[in-house]
């Protein structure tokens, strides 16, 4: 079996990333390197990230990041089988800086270049990590997601629900906000939830019980913009509330795709459920649903958590996939700000 060295580089929001894989499918996969510099401190006094600033800091800081992330891995350029780099969806102007210097390391070295979708990057974690095998079920929940999919293989994807709002991370963030609590919210509000009591404030649960697997936050942030407004609220037991709310929203959705996943592969009684992205840092949600898939009979997976958040080792593990399947892009490969991943073999 071959196994496939390949750099890869993650611009596509506020982390400037690059990092060597070595491997085959399915997994796991040797973490030759990963280098992460998150831009954090650069966009916290605006609370939330600014396309601008972030797409200035990538061009600033890449270079010297896959320097560092070839040097790390002791893997010169001209040793590696290809570059992959995220390319969409995400703020634009830094999905152009990454894949544009992949562009220019795949040509000045003579390798070939893999246009890599983020989600895919993301859905494709718990392969790197763990070795899962195709078909299972994936929850991907992070700032700008949140999608229930049958992962079937690269480009190969069943939507089962997505957000008709908000993503689940963008609900943490912004009730985070509404607490006082510094960007971004969502570790926040985990830690001040174990301090809380979640049965203190009755607030919504959007969508639980309907038909389909779809989600929506945006009533829930609505409550809790309402009990902030009402009078002086305690914030741990309002955290602890919030969080109890998205637990519940996300196992009552889980278990509908479940259902669906059930009916598309017959076959797959061992098949695992996934929990990948930013998301999936949250331990209360991380346990919920690790419970609900023993309970429906899956074999459960997070990635661990520098996997989860956005790095460039799940854009290089996408990379080998795509790359053990002859999948490879051509030198004119567009950025892309929307680039839905149940569409990406027709776009
Ligand atoms: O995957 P990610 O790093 O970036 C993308 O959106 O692609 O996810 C970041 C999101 C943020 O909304 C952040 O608040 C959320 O993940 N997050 C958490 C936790 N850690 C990160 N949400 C809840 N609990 C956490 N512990
Ligand atoms: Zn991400």
């Amino acid at each position: 079996m071959h196994l496939w060295t390949i750099l890869g580089i993650e611009t596509s929001c506020d982390e400037t990333a690059a990092s060597v894989v070595r491997g085959a499918p399915l997994g796991p996969g040797q973490i030759l390197s990963n280098v992460v510099f998150s831009q954090l401190e650069e966009h916290r006094p605006y609370g939330g990230v600014v396309p601008e600033i972030a797409a200035r800091a990538h061009v600033e800081l890449l270079d010297e990041i896959v320097v560092r992330a070839l040097a790390e891995a002791g893997v010169p350029l001209g040793e590696i089988d290809a570059v992959a780099a995220t390319a969409g969806p995400g703020l634009i102007g830094g999905v152009m800086v990454g894949l544009l210097t992949a562009k220019a390391l795949a040509l000045a070295a003579g390798k070939p270049l893999i246009a890599v979708n983020h989600l895919e990057g993301h859905g494709f974690s718990a392969r790197l990590s763990d070795g899962v095998g195709f078909p299972y079920l994936l929850l991907l929940v992070s700032g700008g997601h949140c999608q229930l999919l049958g992962v079937e293989g690269p480009g190969r994807f069943k939507l089962y629900g997505t957000t008709i709002d908000d993503a689940a991370g963008e609900a943490f963030d912004k009730t985070a906000k509404l607490l006082g609590l510094p960007y971004p919210g969502g570790p926040r509000i985990e830690i001040l939830a174990r301090e809380g009591d979640p049965s203190r404030y009755i607030l919504p649960r959007p969508m639980k019980g309907r038909t389909g697997a779809d989600f929506s936050f945006s009533g829930l942030k609505t409550a809790v913009r309402q009990v902030t407004l009402a009078g002086p609220v305690d914030t741990a037991d309002l955290a602890a509330s919030f969080q109890a709310a998205v637990v519940d929203i996300l196992r009552d959705r889980a278990k509908a795709a479940m259902m669906m996943f059930r009916r598309d592969f017959p076959g797959a009684e061992t098949a695992a459920f996934v929990v990948a992205g930013g998301v999936a840092a949250n331990g209360a949600i991380r346990a919920a649903l690790a419970g609900l898939a023993a309970h429906e009979g899956f074999g459960f997976a997070v990635p661990p958590i520098p996997l989860c958040t956005d790095n460039a080792a799940m854009i290089a593990w996408a990379g080998i996939e795509r790359a053990a399947l002859n999948l490879f892009d051509p030198l004119d490969a567009p950025a892309r700000a929307r680039w839905p991943l149940y569409a990406a073999e027709v776009l």
